[in-house]
């Protein structure tokens, strides 16, 4: 069976996926996003250069590897080419090897000034990376004011739909806010057709592309960005990305059947972060959490915030892998929990007077549960140099067992450090 594999996030983003990705890429020949746009950041670092990407998927770092951004990522085109020259310039081919799906929807500036405004005029807050995303998705779904990217290709056509939709968008905005910036339709049609030309020699169906692909036998990677603890359905609403950040957004998100996966790689870090507003059990507020975040470096990639830090959760990571059907784990980072006398992990939540082992599905349910912690011993020493599991302290072997029969799931791979050498395989 041609090998199709999924890497995705099984808590609130940010687990390092980029590494794991990067690590699996040389045993596929495409590697595809379906999710997200550019709030998405991915680090990874190899033969001791440092490479950040956001909208572009992380096989674009190795030779004869197709890197797809399908449809169901929403794109901001200067961001896209930016990220491409970028590339270039540090010596990475970036041609006809980095296709854009045609579906892809756009994200135009009105879409970021909208965000912005939302975000203040609302009483709920949700934090977002300000890049845009949620208001291109309403725009996808509401269908009207919607523009894919193979739209851009047509000056004509777009110079026509945007004289449609930017008056209705210039009304929306002056709804939220007197203060608001005003949008040209005309010059808007300009920037967005010169884009488009720029865009072009990488555009095509990757709905197509990627179903010749697996009949001709090439092996595919599926990129997840985001966590499912972030997705829009299943995810801790309405705290959340606006795209189907679990294993469910591959199918819609790319248009090839999910049930064609052969592999789905559950990423979790040892410990959990998240970034924005929303309900967090394990989220430390003490020195402990400011040591995690320290020397974990948990700061977004994208924003530059300082990321939340808190204990592993194992109530909210079970319900991520049910959802996203892992079948084998990742864990990443375990290395920045090594100067710790104890870790503790929650093991299920006081929810009302009750013990419950279950992920409740509403945000003020989940905002209301004390976690119930198991306590662990620490191994308090360095382990960023060991390359197998029998060289890890047995504290460290001791901490992973209890996840993996928490998760009821194996451990394959043990991040200790952000180098591809730095990991261990199970
Ligand atoms: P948005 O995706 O920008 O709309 O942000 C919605 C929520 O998802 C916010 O809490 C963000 O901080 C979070 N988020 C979005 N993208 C990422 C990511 O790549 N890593 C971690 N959190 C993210």
């Amino acid at each position: 069976m041609t090998a199709c594999t999924s890497v995705v996030g099984l808590q609130w983003g940010d687990e390092a996926k980029g590494k794991i990705v990067d690590l699996l890429t040389p045993d596929h020949d495409l590697v595809v996003r379906y999710n997200g746009g550019p709030n998405a950041g991915h680090t990874v670092v190899c033969d001791g250069q440092s490479f950040k990407l956001s909208l572009i998927p992380t096989g674009i770092l190795r030779p004869n590897v197709q890197a797809v951004v399908a449809n169901g990522v929403v794109v901001y085109p200067p961001k896209f080419l930016e990220e491409g020259a970028g590339l270039r310039a540090k010596g990475i081919k970036v041609g006809n090897n980095l296709i854009l799906s045609d579906q892809a929807h756009v994200i135009f500036p009105y879409h970021l000034e909208e965000e912005s405004l939302r975000e203040k005029a609302q009483g709920q807050s949700i934090g977002t990376t300000g890049r845009g995303i949620g208001p291109c998705y309403q725009e996808k779904v509401g269908r009207h004011l919607a523009i894919r990217v193979g739209e851009l290709l047509d000056p004509d056509h777009l110079r026509r739909r945007l004289r449609e939709i930017v008056p209705i968008k210039n009304r929306l905005l002056r709804g939220l806010s007197a203060e608001t910036r005003s949008f040209d339709a005309d010059s808007l049609s300009e920037e967005y057709a010169a884009l488009g030309q720029q865009l072009r020699p990488h555009v095509a169906d990757t709905v197509r592309l990627l179903h010749e692909a697996y009949a001709r036998g090439r092996r595919i990677l599926f990129e997840g960005a985001q966590g499912t603890l972030l997705d829009v359905d299943h995810g801790t609403f309405p705290f959340v990305t606006s795209s189907s950040s679990s294993t469910t957004g591959i199918w819609s998100g790319s248009g090839f059947p999910a049930r064609r996966l052969t592999r789905i790689v559950g990423v979790i870090k040892a410990y959990s972060t998240r970034v924005g507003q929303g309900p967090f059990p394990t989220e430390l507020h003490d020195a402990v959490g400011e040591h995690i975040r320290q020397t974990g470096k948990e700061y977004g990639t994208v924003t530059g915030r300082p990321r939340r830090c808190g204990w592993f959760d194992a109530v909210a990571v079970r319900h991520a892998v049910m959802v996203s059907g892992a079948d084998e784990l990742a864990i990443m980072l375990l290395d920045v929990l090594s100067d710790l006398d104890e870790i503790r992990i929650c093991t299920a939540y006081q929810y009302e007077g009750c013990r419950t082992e279950h992920f409740p599905p509403f945000a003020h349910q989940l905002e209301r549960c004390k976690p119930i912690y198991e306590t662990l011993p620490g191994w308090k020493c360095d382990i960023s140099g060991c390359r197998s599991l029998e060289q890890l302290p047995a504290a460290a072997r001791t901490y992973l067992e209890r996840i993996q029969t928490l998760l009821g799931l194996p451990i394959r791979i043990v991040s200790i450090g952000p180098d591809r050498e730095q990991t261990i395989f199970c």
